[in-house]
């Protein structure tokens, strides 16, 4: 039986989710296209709130610029647009795992995100709830009740969690079995296996003055894996050889 995958997200802007869900590889995997059913339903926290002008922030406690979004209506949100809507019941705990991507959250990369997919969709198989931030932040209080995970993409600071909601589920999903063909979903752990990847070349084969390496015109197998893998050793080496230093 096919596993049924949702992934919920709680944003005042719906609409940056449009083309993401409906190109490439992540909108094909999300349109249930690539042999995994998995599908994003997307709730407008503005829906929640129940002042006439529909605002969801408030000024912060002790002073301080921004505006910080209130509890009370991310809870809302959370029980009766995700909770109630998708029928999960009490025990919700055990169905769903709530994400807040934010600076202060575990840094994600290949390891993490190769975790958290087998993590959440295989082993626990729960349902993902992704909640945007915006302005200055989120109540503490929330984050503490609701918040099972917190992740972060980098030590920068985005001005909302949307562009991060698609870059934790573009990562992620590329391990779910189906969404990949089967030489990628093989893929070693990390960076296959903690180095960046080769240069690759297609046509022409003289690009202003530079010929592709004459090795991978020789269809011979052997030397092209060899080659590639000292081309990989190479670029890591150039590009970050802090990933040689953890090995
Ligand atoms: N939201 C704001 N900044 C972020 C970051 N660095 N990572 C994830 N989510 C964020």
């Amino acid at each position: 039986m096919k596993k049924t995958h949702k992934i919920w997200i709680i944003t005042l802007f719906p609409d940056f989710f449009e083309s993401f869900l409906e190109t490439g590889l992540a909108g094909q995997a999300l349109r249930g296209k690539r042999g995994v059913d998995l599908s994003v339903e997307l709730v407008q926290l503005r829906d929640f709130s129940e002042s006439s002008y529909k605002g969801v922030d408030d000024a912060p406690y002790g002073g301080g610029p921004g505006m910080v979004m209130r509890p009370d209506i991310l809870k809302k949100a959370l029980w009766e647009g995700v909770i109630e809507k998708g029928q999960y019941g009490e025990d919700y705990k055990d169905k769903l795992h709530v994400v807040f991507p934010g600076p202060r959250g575990k840094r994600w990369n290949q390891e993490v995100c190769i975790d958290f997919s087998k993590r959440i969709w295989g082993e626990e198989s729960k349902d993902l709830v992704f909640i945007c931030g915006r302005y200055e932040g989120v109540d503490e209080r929330f984050i503490q009740n609701y918040v099972d995970e917190e992740i972060s993409l980098g030590d920068y600071v985005l001005t909302g969690g949307e562009l991060a909601v698609m870059a934790i589920i573009d990562s992620a999903i590329r391990f779910l079995p189906g969404v990949l063909g089967n030489r990628e979903s093989f893929e070693k752990e990390s960076f296959n296996g903690g180095l960046l990847e080769h240069p690759q070349y297609t046509r022409p084969r003289t690009f202003e003055g530079r010929e592709v390496p004459e090795v991978l015109l020789s269809g011979h197998h052997k030397k092209i894996e060899a080659f590639e893998k000292a081309e990989s050793l190479r670029i890591t080496r150039a590009y970050r050889p802090d990933l040689l230093e953890k090995e």
